[in-house]
């Protein structure tokens, strides 16, 4: 059953019931009797794996895709869930990508986007193995509507390879914050030294194992703000960042994957048929950017 979104929001009362570390999977699944993972994989050694009905699903877990709406609600408490348990465990952690661009234009996860992305510094990631793997977070869900379970519990999950800092396409993604009730998950990554760099006296150059590469000033020192109305980190270069991986435009566009950026809102919604087709034949661009303006002027950085 569907939680209406607005409901889902104000209902969550972060409690985690203490952690259960170490759970073996049967003590953690509600539905051991079937799997829906993805073991078809390119290398034996592939730690985590994705389902068989989508790429943004643990088949451990989930047995089929959301729609659109249901997404949304699951992705905002999955971010969440995520943001307060590593606040409270005082992990490392910064949002990046989509949901970094999703912070950009209205400090929300972009509607159409059906994954989250974080990054942890290399301590952390330490941090989070020795003491945190395998553990399950409970939050209450207070609402007495709903048809559905009145708690949610995530999955933390550090993949046994991340303290190989080599690039590894198959192993890229160092931890997983899995929603135990969707199989939806936030990919984790690691921001490493560049160990090439620094023995070769270059300063400051760090990388992901999944062939990002940044340098030490484009995160550091992170910028403190909200999304989805939580404490969040940003990194400082955040534009500059989004740039280099977006484009430009991805700054600007207020038109975009069948939404259209509500100036007044600060929201992106779903475009109407009708609306559609006028910004596709009607030089909707130049509207465009002179909304983009004023938008850049509400978003100056807290
Ligand atoms: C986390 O726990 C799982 C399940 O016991 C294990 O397979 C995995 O190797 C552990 N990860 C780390 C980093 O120890
Ligand atoms: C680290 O990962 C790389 C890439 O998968 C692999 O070639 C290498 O053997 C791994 N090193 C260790 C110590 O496991
Ligand atoms: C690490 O630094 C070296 C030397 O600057 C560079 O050639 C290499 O591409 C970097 N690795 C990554 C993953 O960014």
């Amino acid at each position: 059953m569907r939680l209406p979104f607005s409901i889902l929001l104000s209902c969550f009362l972060f409690s985690p019931k203490g952690g259960l570390a170490d759970a073996p999977y049967d003590q953690v699944q509600d539905n051991p009797t079937w799997s829906h993972q993805n073991l078809d994989d390119v290398r034996a050694d592939k730690y985590f794996h994705e389902s068989t009905f989508a790429e943004h699903y643990d088949g451990r877990f989930g047995d089929r895709k959301l729609n659109y709406d249901e997404r949304r609600g699951h992705l905002t408490a999955l971010m969440q869930t995520y943001i307060s348990t590593m606040n409270d465990i005082g992990a490392e952690t910064w949002i990046m990508h989509g949901s970094l661009l999703g912070w950009y234009w209205s400090r929300k996860i972009l509607p159409w986007d059906s994954d989250v992305d974080a990054m942890v510094s290399e301590q952390s990631i330490h941090h989070l193995a020795a003491y945190h793997n395998m553990t399950v977070h409970t939050f209450n869900l207070h609402n007495d509507d709903a048809e559905d379970n009145s708690h949610r519990s995530y999955l933390l999950e550090i993949n046994p390879h991340y303290v190989n800092s080599s690039l590894d396409e198959v192993n890229k993604i160092d931890a997983r914050w899995i929603d135990t009730t969707t199989g939806l998950f936030i990919d984790v990554t690691t921001l490493r030294r560049n160990a090439t760099a620094d023995a070769l006296g270059i300063d400051g150059s760090m990388m992901v194992k999944d062939r990002h590469h940044y340098n030490y000033d484009d995160i550091f020192p992170l910028r403190h703000t909200t999304f989805e109305g939580y404490p969040v980190k940003v990194p400082f270069m955040y534009a500059d960042i989004l740039i280099e991986e977006y484009g430009e435009k991805a700054l600007s566009d207020v038109y975009f994957e069948n939404h259209i950026f509500d100036a007044e809102l600060r929201e992106w919604r779903p475009l109407r048929y009708a609306e559609l087709n006028l910004y596709q034949n009607d030089g909707a661009v130049m509207d465009a950017h002179y909304w983009a303006m004023s938008i850049a002027s509400l978003y100056s950085p807290d």
